[in-house]
């Protein structure tokens, strides 16, 4: 890891959201690493979002807060969570339907503990969320009515927008994007508090999500490490040049997060100096 193009890499973050009112909960996803995490918190972070109960109990160590932005519903992981916030740390979940609200407030209030909860608007991807504003009415209602969850606003994560290379569609599909934020967040005012959580946001979107933002905070995880592209490498001899055998290359690596995962720690360097090795706290987590 280049200590200098990290650090260079958040001095552009800080500099992008400053006296935009936006704040930043990094994805810890992207590198797992709590000594970024702490320089992410230097550099103004709010809070970090977490990919599974495993990560969010590595970032309990920070005392900060977490937003676990994907669906628990098994009774295990339920479980976890609701001793994740038994023993103080400041954890908000995400729910797209009324039953996993249900299950959360029964496994929560069993431990005697609570849970700011937000729900899960699918922005297009079809991996999770509510489709339309009258599904998501669903479990907002539920989620006010049920003990042990408070409604603190909406999640809207458009990843998909991080990956069309064309400038101008990607400013195209934003806007579709935005009107869908707005949408949402008017249609279910009756319901949110009066200054609700709107989160989302990746790196490739961020210089989109600042331009009269819709989003109250944005959870680019990326921009710490900075991907290409998620895409896998190969060598490719068929121009003829071969390296000898015993070579050894080094590569860029195009996606950080499934690359990260595969090490124990990272070496951290500046120039050619070797300046320090950090865990990655929350590898296979
Ligand atoms: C829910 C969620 N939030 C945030 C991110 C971070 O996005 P990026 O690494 O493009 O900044 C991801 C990445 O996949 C994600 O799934």
């Amino acid at each position: 890891m280049d200590r200098d193009a990290l650090r260079s890499n958040m001095t552009a973050v800080r500099r992008l959201l400053h006296g935009t009112g936006v704040s930043h909960r990094p994805h810890f996803k992207a590198h797992k690493c709590l000594e970024i995490s702490r320089l992410q918190i230097e550099f103004g972070a709010n809070g970090f979002c977490a990919a599974t109960v495993g990560e969010a109990e590595v970032l309990a160590a920070l005392d900060t807060s977490v937003l676990l932005t994907s669906i628990v519903f098994s009774d295990t992981n339920l479980g976890r969570v609701a001793e994740l916030r038994a023993t103080g740390c400041e954890l908000t979940l995400v729910v797209d339907d009324a039953v996993t609200a249900q299950r959360m407030s029964s496994a929560l209030t069993a431990r005697g503990s609570a849970a700011e909860v937000l729900i899960d608007i699918d922005t297009g991807r079809g991996r999770s969320g509510c489709g339309s504003v009258d599904e998501a009415r669903q479990p907002a209602q539920q989620v006010e009515q049920l003990p042990g969850l408070t409604l603190g606003g909406l999640q809207l994560y458009a990843g998909h927008l991080s990956h069309l290379r064309d400038p101008a569609a990607r400013a195209r599909e934003h806007a579709d994007f935005r009107g869908l934020v707005t949408r949402h967040r008017e249609a279910l005012a009756d319901l949110l508090p009066a200054a609700p959580i709107i989160t989302g946001g990746s790196t490739g979107s961020l210089v989109l999500e600042l331009r009269d933002p819709v989003l109250s905070e944005v959870q680019c995880g990326s921009c710490a490490l900075m991907d290409v592209e998620y895409l896998h490498g190969r060598l490719d001899f068929t121009s003829g040049h071969r390296p000898p055998t015993g070579a050894r290359i080094e590569c860029g690596v195009p996606h950080c997060d499934p690359s990260i995962n595969l090490f124990d720690v990272a070496h951290v360097v500046s120039g050619d100096v070797l300046v320090d090795v950090w865990a990655i706290d929350a590898r296979g987590a």
